[in-house]
């Protein structure tokens, strides 16, 4: 399953070291986005459309943050990034340490690194016990966290935790189930799976998702919610037929200026070929051009996007992409692509 591993150097020491701290044993693999707020929300159309026309995305960085192959802290297999950015700029890379081998099944730990500086400098060392979760920039709900996950058998489905009171306390939305409901799926039942939300400019919530039984399409099952995910409704699930996927946990986030990049391995059997797609269009359409990340076994990626001031000063925005990659099967390492929005170095 692990296949041959890579020939790939050791991660550098630009970030900090790994550190392992207790996975609660949920099987429930919770995709959280963050909504920066670093820009004032009073954006005009036009600062939107000024933004849209410098984008040039440029991967000016790329670095192994974890390796497989019992090389770190003796663990198996490292897998399931995910990355997010705190509205201070430091930015946080998980990944599931699977102790004993690459099976879902097993003892493991969550692996965290942090970079407090971009990713470019030696980071400040500490623990970080704080959890993060995507939270509304926008009415209805402005400030509520939305974090949306799926459901094994018993609760098969797309349904999202929300709190409007800062994390104290938590209450389900009402989800949108797989049909069959509670039934075993045959290739082609709808059956809505690994999921990235994220929030459009209009306040609304997009919910990107893995569709696992290939139902309509082998691409991307996209759930709309305009209650801030206290309903989904069948009605607003669509799928885009532009995002191909071979049923896999993709990226997504969105700039305080309203552009939608969306990474997977854009393939319709196969997970290979990572590839990050952007829109200027609230994700009704994607831009022709597109960046290869890596050709090869690529997997589950995550989006974080860095933008505003730092320390005082005005920096271009930067796009973060976390994925699994390897050189014969995915599960080789967990890589962390830097790209430039606007294509400056
Ligand atoms: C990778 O995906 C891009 C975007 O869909 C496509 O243009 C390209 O042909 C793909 N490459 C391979 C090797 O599949
Ligand atoms: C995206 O959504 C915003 C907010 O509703 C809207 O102003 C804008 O026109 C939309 N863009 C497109 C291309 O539809």
């Amino acid at each position: 399953m692990t296949g041959e591993r890579p020939s790939m150097e050791l991660p550098g020491r630009l970030w900090g070291p790994w550190i392992l701290g207790f996975w609660g044993g949920c099987r429930v693999q919770v995709f959280a986005a963050i909504f920066l707020l670093l820009l004032s929300l009073a954006d005009s159309r036009s600062r939107a459309e000024k933004d849209f026309g410098l984008v040039q995305p440029l991967v000016t960085m790329e670095q192994l943050l974890w390796v497989s192959g019992r090389q770190i802290g003796s663990v198996d297999t490292f897998r399931i990034p995910l990355i997010t950015a705190t509205p201070r700029g430091t930015l946080l890379a998980f990944a599931e340490a699977r102790k004993m081998s690459s099976s879902d099944e097993g003892a493991k730990f969550i692996a965290l690194r942090r970079s407090m500086d971009q990713g470019i400098k030696l980071p400040g060392l500490s623990f970080c016990n704080t959890q993060f979760f995507p939270q509304k920039q926008r009415e209805p709900r402005k400030g509520r966290l939305i974090v949306c996950g799926h459901g094994t058998l018993e609760r098969d489905g797309v349904f999202c935790l929300l709190s409007d009171d800062h994390g104290a306390s938590w209450h389900y939305g009402s989800g949108v189930s797989g049909i069959p409901y509670g039934q075993p799926k045959r290739e082609n039942d709808f059956n809505p799976d690994e999921c990235q939300p994220y929030e459009l400019p209009d306040g609304s919530v997009v919910i990107n998702a893995r569709n696992q039984n290939n139902y309509h399409c082998h691409c991307r099952v996209v759930l709309r919610s305009y209650d801030a995910c206290d309903t989904l409704r069948l009605r607003d699930v669509t799928f885009d037929p532009e995002l191909v996927d071979p049923v896999v946990a993709a990226g997504a986030v969105v700039t305080s200026s309203g552009i939608v990049f969306f990474s997977n391995p854009a393939h319709p059997e196969f997970r290979v070929n990572l590839t990050l797609r952007w829109s200027f269009s609230n994700g009704t359409s994607w831009r022709k051009e597109t960046v290869q990340l890596w050709p090869g076994p690529s997997g589950y990626s995550s989006l974080a996007t860095l933008e505003g001031s730092m320390d005082g000063e005005e920096q271009a925005p930067q796009l973060y992409v976390l994925y699994e990659k390897g050189r014969s099967h995915y599960t080789e390492s967990i890589s962390l692509a830097k790209i430039s929005v606007y294509g400056t170095l």
